[in-house]
């Protein structure tokens, strides 16, 4: 099961406390028939046994607020896809490219990335092989600084895939609330449809990199569980 092969991977880690891995563990619980379908693994320690599948390749590009709005501490990017679903920007990557340059390309045609801030080796966190479509997607997770993140959210209106592709970017609402549950924004985000596992992604990210305390990011999941 997804859950269980991700928290395993986290404990070997050593990233998360236990406490942490116990809510992750009940937030991957009730996740979505797609996603526990997907197992998530370290690809690059396991490259040869899976070639012969297709690959893509996404990407969770983010950064800290230092000004601009004080209850929204993180900004992070997602984008309303051509299917009608949220994911994150990416795609597949082309035979002969390697994963990186495919995803920089793709970056660049869907959201305007520029060379600057390309994504390399160290921007990896991790793989989910999807069996039942013979799609091994990886995931990269970079930090920008907020003025990078403020000028690619404004290029991406001239990029190759606006309005083809990438229906629209959209910073995921993080802000915290004066009601209860604490992030009510994130909360009514997650009833979205999201494609794949692109909401398990949110999650994880959001706990392993500290973006969010791992207990906000529970109650934000209460509706979606119910
Ligand atoms: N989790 C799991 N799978 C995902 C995720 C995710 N977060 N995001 C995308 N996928 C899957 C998609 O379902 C798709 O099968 O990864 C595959 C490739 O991702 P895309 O971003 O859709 O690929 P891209 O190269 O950008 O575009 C695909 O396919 O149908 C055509 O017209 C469409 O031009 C588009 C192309
Ligand atoms: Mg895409």
């Amino acid at each position: 099961m997804q859950s269980l092969r991700y928290i395993h991977f986290l404990v070997k880690r050593r990233t998360i406390s236990s406490f942490h891995l116990n809510i992750a563990n009940n937030i991957h619980y009730h996740s979505t028939m797609a996603a526990e379908e997907a197992v998530f693994l370290d690809y690059k320690k396991n490259t040869c046994q899976y070639k012969g599948y297709r690959h893509a390749a996404h990407a969770f590009i983010y950064c800290k607020m230092a000004t601009s709005n004080e209850k929204m501490k993180h900004a992070v990017m997602m984008q309303l896809r051509f299917d009608g679903t949220l994911g994150f920007p990416g795609g597949f990557v082309d035979g002969g490219e390697n994963l990186e340059n495919g995803l920089n390309r793709e970056l660049y045609e869907e959201i305007g990335l520029s060379q600057a801030n390309h994504f390399n080796e160290n921007d990896y966190f991790g793989s989910w092989y999807h069996e039942h479509i013979s799609l091994m997607d990886h995931f990269y997770v970079k930090k920008l600084t907020e003025n990078d993140f403020v000028k690619l959210e404004k290029r991406t209106l001239e990029c190759h895939d606006w309005g083809g592709e990438t229906m629209g970017i959209i910073r995921v609402p993080l802000q915290e609330s004066s009601k209860n549950p604490k992030f009510y924004g994130l909360s009514q985000f997650f009833q979205h449809n999201f494609i794949g596992n692109a909401m398990h992604q949110l999650i994880q990210v959001l706990i392993e990199k500290n973006i969010l305390p791992a207990v906000d990011v529970q109650d934000a999941s209460v509706n979606r569980d119910q």
